[in-house]
């Protein structure tokens, strides 16, 4: 236990959890159980969840036994303030009581953030802002369809306020869902472009967790288990025996994302997330995942010369040696996954590097601070400036 700061934590996870294929069909006795008479799923305004019959399908569960299921159907990617406000009056005026959000981190967050604002009053910004903090929530089901944010076990809704150009997180023991339920098979239909970028967007919470300065052995474990079963679908994709849709693959990757979900439940993420949050404030039609894996080679170089005995062990887990191989093995991961491209492909230029450390400076100072040691203007400078041209 020598490389823990610190061994005591504190670890309950509110949320009921129900993983499986056909999981799904159970949605409707669960909102009966947490008292909901009138439900609205909160759900993306792309289409594809649509067209794949997976709305479809939560609506014909819930219909079985609710007269009135309500669907919020306007999701967009990087959720604003805005819209969470709309989704709190649409909740108002339809005189719904409970939530079932379907679909990604967007979704979900959305309606994590609105169940607080609803039951609190006010604006969402004033939660966003840490003005208002909120007592209580409505009963929240979450359905994820992506492999990636883990939201569906955690305490934080992460929202943009467009005007201040802030992507932060809500944090609150309240807003944890009531239910998750896991189902993979609605990500069977996932792109492969989203499936490559949602796998990353949780390997960065198991790695970042893992190379936090909140660590515990209980976040270990979970970090730990979720880049096993990563690793175990990069290695196979690397070799040509798996693809996205080959047996096992998706239910592999739902756990790994709810694993890394709760262990950055128990020790935040860090500066990939502080640096990406700052880029998708200032670009909002960046996913998330992609915008995680632009910064990420440049800054596993910082984090293999920090921590080199825990990147040792990551290292392992994917089968290398030294601490040294880690932005090498990032950046195979990125090839492999399908996400190789450059913040310049977004329109950053070399000449924006002081904004983005500027912006995650100051709405994401803590995650910034979560690494042993902190980090300094110089290597953030460093991971944003070799992230734009692209090493
Ligand atoms: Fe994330």
């Amino acid at each position: 236990m020598s490389d823990w700061p610190s061994v005591s934590f504190r670890f309950s996870l509110p949320t009921k959890v129900i993983f499986g294929r056909g999981a799904a069909e159970d949605v409707a006795k669960e909102a009966l159980s947490l008292g909901i008479r009138v439900p609205v799923i909160v759900t993306t305004a792309g289409g594809s969840l649509r067209r794949h019959g997976h709305i479809d399908r939560v609506e014909e569960a819930l219909s079985k036994c609710f007269q009135d299921v309500k669907v919020f159907d306007r999701i967009t990617t990087n959720p604003t303030t805005e819209l969470v406000d709309e989704l709190v009056n649409y909740i108002r005026v339809e005189g719904a009581d409970g939530l079932v959000a379907l679909g990604g981190g967007s979704a979900i967050d959305t309606a994590k953030a609105a169940s607080l604002v609803f039951m609190g009053g006010g604006r969402t910004k004033d939660y966003l802002l840490g003005v208002r903090k909120g007592k209580e929530a409505l009963p929240l089901i979450a359905m994820p369809t992506t492999h990636g944010t883990g939201t569906e076990v955690n305490k934080y809704a992460v929202v943009t306020d467009p005007e201040l150009s802030a992507k932060v997180a809500i944090v609150s023991r309240h807003i944890y869902p009531k239910v998750a339920i896991v189902d993979p098979s609605f990500m069977d239909t996932l792109p492969s472009g989203l499936s490559g970028a949602t796998t990353f967007d949780a390997l960065a919470h198991a790695l970042e967790s893992y190379l936090s300065k909140s660590v515990n052995p209980l976040s270990d474990m979970f970090a730990l288990e979720a880049m096993k079963q990563i690793a175990w679908v990069y290695r196979g994709m690397k070799d040509g025996s798996l693809i996205w849709g080959s047996p096992g693959v998706r239910d592999r990757l739902a756990w790994a994302s709810m694993a890394a979900g709760v262990a950055i439940d128990q020790s935040r993420t860090g500066v990939l997330h502080a640096l990406e949050h700052a880029l998708s404030a200032f670009s909002p039609d960046l996913h998330h995942g992609l915008g995680l894996a632009m910064l990420a080679v440049a800054w596993a170089r910082v984090m293999e010369r920090k921590l080199p005995e825990r990147v040792a062990k990551i290292v392992k887990i994917f089968g290398g040696r030294e601490p040294e191989e880690f932005h090498e093995l990032i950046s195979d991961i990125i090839r492999v996954f399908g996400l190789e491209k450059s913040l310049r492909d977004y329109g950053f230029e070399e000449e924006d590097v002081d904004d983005i450390i500027e912006n995650a400076r100051t709405y994401l100072g803590a995650l910034l601070s979560n690494v042993p040691g902190g980090v300094g203007d110089e290597e953030l400078r460093f991971i944003v400036t070799e992230s734009i041209l692209g090493r």
